[in-house]
């Protein structure tokens, strides 16, 4: 029977620092398993997040070897070293060990105007055409895991910069509902000037580590790109919208309509002394 070393960063927000626990390799076990091991064996006070232990709940989120990865979904096997680390997700506040605190996300996704339908047909029901059902689909699986958020470069390692951006896991959502084809909201300009979408620079590292094989940055960041180009710089593309296509709400109007929905937009939320006039802390 060979051994491994976990090596485990603890700590609260104000430090912390790596510990080391050696335990014997058991066959089949995923790294959450050697976890609760260790907070059966060694340290029952070792904090870390978990539900399902299925990759479904999103809550298992850590850092193996310097990877954000879902600690249920990571077998021991695909892990050839004998010491192996386990970090909690630097993009987030540490609360202990390995729990982080991802208000951050729950903050950003109330800036998303939800999804709002217009009137149904004569009959009464809702028509959508298969092909803009599939398209939506690959979105729907997102389980909030936020491992994209923590891998995200622009707020990884620029703490500043989460007051102007939402990430990769509310541009997957933003997509989807600017894809819908029953939707009435027009979320680009949001998009545009208050989730800071001009920030992503593509380097599609969100897409390496979505468990759900989510591809973000090409079905989702890119075609919003697009459209948030096309919406703000295009003159055809504005003309044929408007010939075409229904008349959406812009976000102020679904702010006016229903104020209690939706939460106020990132830059409303920042003290007037943290912005110039350029809009920049
Ligand atoms: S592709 Fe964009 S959103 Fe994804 S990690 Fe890179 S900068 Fe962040
Ligand atoms: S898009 Fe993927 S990585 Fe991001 S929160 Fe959803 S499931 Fe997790
Ligand atoms: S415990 Fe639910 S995703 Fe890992």
């Amino acid at each position: 029977m060979t051994e491994v070393t976990m090596s485990i960063w603890r700590g609260d927000s104000s430090g912390g620092s790596f510990f080391d626990y050696n335990l014997e390799r058991v066959e089949g076990e995923v790294v959450l398993d050697v976890v609760h091991r260790i907070q059966a064996t060694l340290a029952p006070d070792l904090a870390c997040r978990w539900n399902c232990k299925a990759g479904k709940c999103g809550s298992c989120s850590a850092e193996i070897d310097g990877k954000p990865s879902l600690m249920c979904m990571t077998r021991m096997d695909t892990l050839p070293n004998d010491k192996i680390t386990i970090t909690p997700m630097k993009t987030f506040p540490i609360i202990r060990d390995l729990v982080t605190d991802v208000s951050f996300n729950y903050v950003m996704a109330r800036q998303i105007p939800p999804f709002t339908p217009g009137d149904p047909e004569p009959d009464g029901t809702y028509r959508m055409q298969q092909v803009d059902i599939d398209r939506a689909q690959e979105f729907h699986k997102c389980i909030e895991c936020f491992l994209c958020q923590d891998v995200c470069h622009v707020i990884r390692d620029h703490e500043v910069n989460k007051l102007y951006y939402a990430g990769p896991r509310f541009f997957v959502r933003l997509a989807s509902l600017d894809m819908h084809p029953l939707d009435t909201v027009d979320r680009r300009e949001l998009a545009r000037q208050h989730l800071g979408l001009g920030f992503c620079n593509i380097t599609k590292c969100c897409t390496e580590v979505c468990p759900e094989h989510i591809k973000i940055t090409d079905n989702a960041i890119i075609p919003l790109k697009e459209r948030v180009v096309d919406s703000s710089y295009d003159p055809i593309a504005w003309l044929g919208r408007k010939i075409r296509r229904k008349v959406k709400y812009t976000v102020d109007q679904v702010y006016a309509l229903a104020p209690a929905q939706v939460a106020p937009t990132a830059l409303d939320r920042l003290p007037a002394t943290a912005i110039d006039d350029e809009g920049k802390s």
